[in-house]
C-alpha cells in the first residue's frame, strides 16, 4: 500500500478493539502503523491518543487512569481526554502547565460492540446494523483474528466465492460444486454491493451454526455490502423466517498486519452455546489464514494487470475499482 493510500485511510473509521476488551486500564493498539492508547473515563466514554508521552517518549499504554486522566507510568504526568497535560508532579506548582503541552487526541467512538478510531476527520459514517439492537436477534463476537496480512486481503477473502470448496470443503463449500454462479455487482459511492445464491452446505454435526428449522430451501441466499475500505455486512436467509447477519471488519494495523472482527447475529438458535459459533469461525479463519498470509503483494493491487481476473471474480474487480476511485489503492 503506497503512502497516499495510507494517507487516505487515515480519513476512515477503523476498529481497534472489541468494546469489552477496553476496561479501566489503558489499552495499546496499532492503527496504520501508529501506536495508539485507548482508555475509558469514569462515565465509560472511550478515548484514543497517540501512545507516546511528550516528556520522554514513554508508552502511555503502560500507565494508568486516575480521576479521568491518563497518567504516564514514568513521571506521573497527567493528560486530560482532550490530550492537554494538566499535572506535572515534579513542579512545586504541578498545575502550572503550558497549554502547548498536549498529546494528539483522535476521534473515537463505541459502535456495534467495537471501539472505532479515525486518525483524521472521517469521510464516511460507520454503517448501521439494526439487527444488533433487535431483541429477537442474538449477537456473537468471534475472533479477533490477527493475521500477518494486509486488511484489504483479509476483507477480500471474506468476499471470495471461488475458494469455498477448496479451502472450506464440507463447511462452506462442496468440492463437487466449484462453479461460481453468475452475480452482478454494484458500486454506489463507497459501497460495493452484490447478491449471491449458492447451494447450501449442510450443517456439520460438531458445529451446527446454520438454520435448520423453518428454512424453505437448500439455497443459501446472501446479500453483501462492502463499505470501503474494510467493512462488510452480509445478510443470509434460506427463503424462510430464519436469518443471519455478519459484520466483518478488518483493522489495518500496518502495511503487513491486520486484525479481523467478525460479529454474527441470528434470529434463531438463541439457546445454542455461543461457543459453537465461535469455534466455527475460528475453524474457518484458521483455514484461510495460511493462504492469505502467503499472498503477495501484501495489499490487494488495484492495477488490474498485476493479477489475473476472470468474470467470476466480479466482486474483486469492483472492490479494487472502488478502492482506486477513493484513493485507497
Ligand atoms: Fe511521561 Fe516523563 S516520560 S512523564
Ligand atoms: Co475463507
Amino acid at each position: 500500500m503506497n503512502e497516499s493510500a495510507n494517507q487516505s485511510l487515515r480519513h476512515y473509521w477503523h476498529p481497534v478493539a472489541y468494546a469489552n476488551q477496553l476496561t479501566n486500564v489503558p489499552f495499546a493498539a496499532t492503527l496504520l502503523g501508529e501506536s495508539i492508547v485507548l482508555w475509558r473515563d469514569s462515565s465509560g466514554t472511550a478515548h484514543a491518543h497517540r501512545d507516546r508521552c511528550l516528556h520522554r517518549g514513554t508508552a502511555l499504554s503502560l500507565g494508568t487512569v486516575t480521576e479521568d486522566h491518563l497518567v504516564c507510568p514514568y513521571h506521573g504526568w497527567r493528560f486530560a481526554s482532550t490530550g492537554q497535560c494538566t499535572w506535572v508532579p515534579q513542579q512545586a506548582e504541578p498545575r502550572r502547565v503550558s497549554n502547548k503541552l498536549a498529546i494528539p487526541a483522535y476521534d473515537c467512538v463505541e459502535r456495534l460492540g467495537l471501539i472505532w478510531v479515525a486518525l483524521e476527520p472521517a469521510r464516511e459514517a460507520i454503517p448501521a446494523v439494526p439487527e444488533f439492537n433487535d431483541p429477537h436477534w442474538h449477537r456473537i463476537e468471534t475472533g479477533p483474528f490477527a493475521w500477518h496480512a494486509h486488511a484489504s486481503r483479509q476483507l477480500e477473502n471474506f468476499t471470495d466465492f471461488g475458494h469455498f470448496p477448496w479451502v472450506h470443503p464440507g463447511l462452506l463449500g462442496d468440492p463437487n460444486k466449484p462453479v461460481v454462479a453468475a452475480h452482478t455487482v454494484q458500486i454506489e459511492g463507497s459501497v460495493v454491493s452484490y447478491a449471491y445464491g449458492r447451494p447450501d452446505q449442510q450443517n456439520t454435526e460438531a458445529l451446527p451454526v446454520f438454520a435448520e428449522g423453518e428454512r424453505k430451501d437448500d439455497l443459501r441466499r446472501t446479500r453483501y455490502w462492502i463499505h470501503l475500505p474494510f467493512t462488510l455486512i452480509e445478510h443470509i436467509d434460506w427463503g424462510g423466517r430464519e436469518r443471519m447477519v455478519y459484520l466483518f471488519v478488518s483493522q489495518p494495523v500496518d502495511n503487513e498486519h491486520c486484525i479481523g472482527y467478525c460479529v454474527v447475529a441470528r434470529n434463531f438458535n438463541a439457546e445454542q452455546d455461543p461457543k459453537v459459533m465461535k469455534d466455527f469461525e475460528s475453524t474457518i479463519f484458521a483455514q484461510d489464514q495460511a493462504i492469505v498470509e502467503s499472498q503477495r503483494p501484501y495489499a490487494v493491487p488495484c492495477d488490474p494487470t498485476v493479477e489475473t481476473h476472470l468474470p467470476f471474480d466480479a466482486v474483486a474487480i469492483a472492490y479494487r475499482k472502488a478502492l482506486r476511485a477513493h484513493g485507497l489503492g
